[in-house]
Parts: C-alpha cells; structure tokens; sequence
C-alpha cells in the first residue's frame, strides 16, 4: 500500500527515541475516561513549537520543546539518539482506537444495500437467508489466505487513516472450527501488526442456516437450539483456545433477545471472558439493561435505547462501574435510518461515549474514524473534542486498555499520529479528508503519506 513505512525507523544510531517536533497543537487526552462535561476536554497543549518524545515504544515526555528536552536529559538519553519526525504546521493526537469491527470477512454486499434503498428492512433481509447469513457463507467458503489478504488490505487504510489499535469481531463462521480459525486469523493480523488488534468471540451474531431448519412445532425454538450451541460447544472451544478477549451478542428483538443474550454473556463470563453487546440497534431490546446490569466493558449501537436503559447506563457510570456506550453513527447513516444514537443524552447523564467504525460488509462499510468523527458531529451533536475522545481514550476503555493506549501520557503505549491541520477541530470538519501525515504505533514510524 503506497506510503506505508517498512520496518522500524532507519538508522541503529538513534537509538530507541523518537522526538516528534514543531507540532501546532497535542490533543493528549491525558486524565482517563471521559464522560459529562469531561467528554468536551480533549487535553490540548497549544501554542506552536510542541513536542512529544517516545523511548522504547513508550511515551517519555510531552510538552515544549524546552520542557521535554530537559526531560530526556533528566532521563539520561541524548537528543542525538532520537529520530525526529517533522510535525510543523500540523497537530499531534494518541493513535485511534477502532473499538467496534468485523475485520474478517469474506465478499461484498452492495446488491442488499440497494434493495434497502429501495425499501427492503435490514432484518428482513436477514429472515430471508440473505445480510449476516450471505456474509457466512462467502466466509466459510473462503481460504485462509482470502480472508488475510482481505483484511489486510482494510487495515492498511484503517492505518493511513490513523487507526493504531482495533477490535476484531469472530461471527462470520457461526459453527466452532470456523469460528476458531476466525480468531485465530485476528490474532495472527495483531502479531504481524502495525495494528495492535483485541479479538472479540461473536458466536452469537445469527442463528445460522443449519439451525434455521430445525423447528418443530414440540422441539426447542431454533434460536433457543442454536444459543445451547453456543454456550455448550462454541464458548467452551473458544475459552480453550484463549485468543477472544471479549464475548459479545446481537441482541435485538428478532434475533437474540435479552435473555438469550443473558444466558450466553453469563457463560461467558464464567470463562473469563470480558462482556460486550450490541445493544438496542434497531428497536428498543433491553440491551442497555442488560449491558449495564452485567458490568459490561461497552454497549454498542444504542440508537433506539429505552428510557430505562438509559438511566440504568448512567446509574452504572455514577456507581463507578462505567459501561462505554460505543456509537456508531456511520452505520446508522448507510443504513439511511435518519435515526442516531441519542448522543447528546448520554453525555449530558454522563456515560462516557466512544465513537467506532463497525467496520462489516453489511451496515458499515468504512475505514475511516475521521469520517465517522464528521458523522457523529453533524448527526449526533457531537463537538469535535468530543469525537476525539471516543476515538481515543473513551475507545481504549471500551477494549480495556485504558491505562496501556488512548492518551499521551508519559509511560503508556507511544502510540501517535501527525496530522496535516493545525488544531483538532478540524479533524472532522475536513469531511472525508485525508488528512494523516505520520503514524508512530509503539514508537516506530509505520506510516507516512507518500
Ligand atoms: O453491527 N448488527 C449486527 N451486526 C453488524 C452488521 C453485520 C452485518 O450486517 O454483516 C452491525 O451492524
Ligand atoms: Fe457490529
């Protein structure tokens, strides 16, 4: 992919230090997750001439240029063992997190987006064999390498487009071997990097064609059939493997409802496993409820959340037991719903917000957090301080990785990008840009625009 950077930054005489310098403005989003008024406050040093320092993959200092020389002096390294990264003219942010994607899968589904275009509901679809269940059979039928040199592609424009860290969702096998190989696949992607990627098990994202079959009027409900599926072979498989991270569920009335969706993400917790969920989507399920009542990481969606789920959200958040609502208004937008997320009411009852891509075939076809930072901002309300903190820290905690990535704070992950507009406001006002000039993941330059 063109302006991809190989290897680890030229020359074994700079030693482990890499000194970005002359940036206009940092957005350092140090102080943690973000919620209520916090969400606005993006951290931003200002004022020309800013610098950050990076040794052995982690932040050393940030600040002027004065204050972080003196630092990597009081660190007793030289500024002759540093590579420097020419920011002038332009801002400096933590990379971005991409807490919410179905990286691995196989084929494309723009025939289904123009049926919805002409009327067709995207659950009915899904009824009908097609959507989810047309994606798991183009994924089953792939090869390995198929599905790595897709997602290999995506994520080369997640990284021009700054992403530095991901979630990778199984759910396009939806039987154990497939659903094994899937995760595995993620994790090897992570290992080859530059992007750092968290697997999430997705067992339960369809009830699968083989279960479709199965109803009797005096057996179990098919989806019931295939949930005993899940918890009885697939999570056990997966807990054994010890790739997934997470476990999540498409809870929604229609495909996993709330108790169904309760007995997996109770298994699953049994296993170690973290909890997430998409939550209320398309109608309100009690999702929000539930996310809330299990101590999930993030409820994701939320565009159509009752009052109650709401409100338990913000109880959780005021407990000190936070659940990240992760929105994701570009799916919203290519599904031409003219409905999001009711953004602005979950920071105003102050449960922290991260914005994701939901990068799949089906609802979210994109790569690009800026451009879903430009969504959230004219769709949801979102100012772009806002935006910015969930695509960083408020997206780290959602993966769990709230004190390792999500900020520029000396001794976290030194995970950084160098964009070509002097302030952050104009990340997402510069609508489909690209705007990315450098990418620094653990300290190594990976990325530069050509
Ligand atoms: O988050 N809603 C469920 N899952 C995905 C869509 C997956 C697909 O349509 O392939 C989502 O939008
Ligand atoms: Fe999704």
């Amino acid at each position: 992919m063109s302006g991809a950077v190989s290897g680890a930054v030229s020359g074994e005489a700079a030693g482990n230090g890499l000194l970005i310098e002359g940036a206009s403005a940092v957005a350092t989003l140090a102080g943690g997750l973000r919620r209520g008024a916090a969400q606005r406050d993006a951290a931003v040093l200002s004022g020309g001439a800013l610098c950050v320092a990076a040794w052995d993959g982690r932040i050393l200092a940030v600040g002027s240029q004065a204050d972080v020389y003196r630092q990597i002096e009081a660190a007793g390294h030289t500024l002759d063992s540093f590579e420097r990264l020419d920011a002038r003219g332009g801002s400096v942010t933590p990379g971005l997190v991409d807490a919410h994607t179905h990286l691995l899968f196989a084929g494309t589904r723009e025939a289904e987006w123009q049926m919805r275009a002409r009327g067709a509901g995207y659950l009915e679809i899904l009824a009908a064999g097609g959507g989810i269940l047309s994606t798991v059979a183009a994924t089953r039928a792939a090869s390995d390498d198929e599905l790595l040199e897709g997602a290999r592609a995506r994520l080369a424009q997640m990284l021009a487009n700054g992403t530095t860290s991901a979630e990778a969702k199984s759910g396009y096998a939806l039987d154990v071997a497939g659903e094994l190989r899937l995760l595995s696949l993620a994790d090897r992607l992570g290992r080859e990097g530059p992007i750092e990627l968290v697997p999430t098990f997705l067992g339960a994202h369809a009830v699968p064609a083989e279960f479709r079959g199965r109803a009797r009027p005096d057996g179990p409900d098919r989806t019931d059939a295939y949930v005993a599926h899940v918890i009885g072979e697939q999570l056990p498989a997966v807990a054994r493997q010890g790739i997934a991270r997470s476990c999540d569920v498409f809870c929604e009335n229609g495909v996993f409802d709330a108790e169904q969706s309760r007995r997996i993400l109770e298994a699953a917790a049994r296993t170690g496993l973290a909890l997430r969920l998409h939550a209320d989507e398309l109608s309100p399920s009690g999702g929000a409820e539930l996310a809330a009542e299990l101590g999930c990481l993030s409820a994701d969606h939320l565009a159509a959340p009752s009052d109650e789920g709401v409100a338990a959200l913000a109880r959780s958040a005021e407990a000190g037991r936070p659940v990240v609502a992760t929105l994701l208004p570009a799916t919203s937008w290519f599904l031409g719903k003219h409905h999001f997320a009711p953004a602005r009411r979950f920071v105003d009852a102050g449960i922290p917000v991260a914005l994701a891509s939901d990068l799949n075939p089906g609802t979210s076809p994109t790569l690009s957090l800026p451009l879903v930072m430009s969504i959230a901002c004219v769709e949801m309300g979102l100012t772009p301080a806002e935006a910015l903190a969930g695509v960083t820290m408020n997206a780290a905690w959602a993966l769990g990785l709230g004190s390792e990535i999500g900020s520029i704070e000396p001794g976290k992950q030194a995970d950084l990008v160098v964009w070509d507009v002097p302030t952050v406001e104009q990340l997402p006002y510069w609508l489909g840009a690209s705007l990315v000039r450098s990418v620094v993941k653990r300290g190594q330059l990976v990325f530069e625009r050509g």
